[in-house]
């Protein structure tokens, strides 16, 4: 049975959700939160150690003003209104991306970040701002001003999951087949899971079962 370590989600189909259920895409952000306490906890009883969620992409920023103010004054108000009770179950947030949001925002996610920096039960990555491509050319800028050498290994010290082991398992719900811009480099290895279900419908028994299936597949890392 493969260890599971690392799990990455792409939680996307939240508008959809919202569409088809309420008439409006932001109820269906609303929605995906309560996908999200539901992952987290599994993923707590299933000791796995990191989480990565796919909030916002580089990308989004291209969406109307109206549903992007939504979206993080949802992620204000989460963060408000949960964070003793995250640093009360041990979790760890680390952001990936770089901080570009409301000085109210950015200092809340610094704020997260250091409280909780200390935790161990589970490392929840939150992607925010978040885009393979930028984080790359980031990485490859600095490293190239360091002394030193250009290999993988040294490349992975200047990305944003420095010290994050990769993902073993990237789960994307609401049916569409693609990678958008999230951890180019470190998915080369994970096994994909594409869920037709959208984000808001996912729940526990579908994680559990993308577990049971991944944990059973045979891993070759091009071996045989
Ligand atoms: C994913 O759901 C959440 C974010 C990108 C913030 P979407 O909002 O992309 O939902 P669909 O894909 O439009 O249904
Ligand atoms: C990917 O979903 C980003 C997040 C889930 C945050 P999108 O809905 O933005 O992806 P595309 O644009 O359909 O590929
Ligand atoms: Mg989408």
């Amino acid at each position: 049975m493969n260890p599971l370590n690392h799990v990455a989600i792409i939680m996307d189909g939240n508008g959809r959700w919202g569409l088809k259920y309420k008439n409006s895409r932001n109820a269906g952000h609303k929605e995906g939160l309560k996908a999200v306490e539901r992952i987290i906890k599994v993923s707590i009883e299933q000791k796995i150690k990191f989480l990565t969620l796919y909030a916002f992409s580089t990308e989004n920023w291209k969406r109307p003003k109206k549903e992007i103010t939504y979206l993080f004054n949802l992620l204000q108000k989460f963060l408000t209104d949960r964070l003793e009770d995250i640093n009360r179950q041990k979790i760890k947030i680390k952001i990936l991306g770089y901080k570009r949001f409301s000085l109210k925002l950015n200092r809340l996610l610094n704020l997260a970040e250091k409280k909780t920096c200390k935790n161990t039960k589970l490392q929840i990555n939150l992607a925010l701002n978040y885009g393979s491509k930028t984080e790359i050319i980031h990485a490859l800028k600095k490293i190239s001003k360091s002394n030193c050498k250009i290999n993988e290994n040294n490349l992975e010290k200047f990305l944003q999951t420095k010290n994050i082991p990769d993902p073993d398992l990237l789960i994307r719900t609401g049916s569409t087949q693609r990678l958008s811009n999230f951890l180019l480099w470190q998915l080369a290895y994970s096994e994909i899971f594409f869920e037709k279900k959208l984000w808001p419908a996912f729940n526990e028994k579908d994680y559990k079962k993308i577990i049971k299936k991944f944990k059973n597949i045979k891993r070759n890392f091009g071996k045989i």
